[in-house]
């Protein structure tokens, strides 16, 4: 996701923290909030120090596989890393600074997992290769789905997950008992709606009405979904 997307998953955990995991984390990350910290990952690219963590940010599965025949590469991927900060911040002696930041990194990925093109199918770098004209501007559809539809819809990010935040309790707890593989065969699943574009590769209003309300609902999962980790980390 981009900056508001980010922002969005934080804010929506925020508001479903149990009393203890809050305070844990306000502890870790004094000033700052959930939303606040969730662009880190994203903010540090700029910096070659940190160039081994961009493939970190995604994952690919190729149509018709599981992530297991897949497999894991070399240069690790989001649901290793995920499987790795969660085992991590479950156990490890932490400095308070080192914590921090793999804090924020979780913030980050629980995010991007829930995109659905940040599961590729190995074939066009997740949408990103995928170029079309978006609203009569040259865009890929990754960017859309990054960007473009959230940043379409005009409201701040307080604002959108004030629209957002209704889940039921039932839908609370079915999301929070998936794992993380799940989510990634979840974001596989929606391809053929996501890729579904017209011959001219030209979008706008139609494609985000086909595809605002799955949008909305894997923004709000994964909300959901980084609460109900942090709540077993922290709470
Ligand atoms: N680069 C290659 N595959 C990608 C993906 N699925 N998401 C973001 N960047 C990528
Ligand atoms: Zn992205
Ligand atoms: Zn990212």
């Amino acid at each position: 996701w981009g900056k508001t997307g980010h922002r969005i998953v934080g804010l929506i955990a925020e508001k479903h923290l149990s009393k203890k995991a809050r305070k844990n984390i306000e502890k870790i990350l004094k000033t700052e909030t959930l939303a606040e910290v969730s662009n880190h990952m994203d903010f540090i690219k700029s910096n070659d120090a940190y160039d081994h963590m961009s493939p970190w940010h995604y994952a690919t599965i190729p149509d018709g596989m599981t992530y297991d025949e897949a497999g894991t590469p070399e240069e690790g991927d989001i649901i290793q890393t995920l499987n790795r900060l969660i085992a991590e911040l479950k156990t490890k002696q932490f400095t308070d600074e080192d914590e921090a930041f793999a804090l924020k990194c979780l913030v980050h990925l629980i995010g991007d997992i829930h995109q659905p093109l940040h599961v590729g199918n190995g074939e066009d770098k997740g949408g990103n290769d995928v170029k079309l004209e978006y609203f009569w501007s040259s865009s890929n559809l990754h960017r859309v789905w990054d960007s473009g539809i959230i940043d379409g819809q005009d409201y701040s990010y307080t604002e959108y997950v004030e629209w957002l935040d209704h889940a039921s309790a039932e839908e609370i707890s079915a999301w929070q008992s998936a794992g993380i593989l799940d989510w990634a065969a979840e974001s596989v699943s929606y391809r053929p709606q996501i890729y579904d574009l017209p011959e001219s590769k030209k979008i706008s209003y139609q494609y985000d009405y086909e595809n605002l309300e799955l949008l909305n609902k894997r923004l709000l999962q994964a909300g959901i979904r980084l609460a109900g980790i942090l709540n077993e980390i922290y709470g």
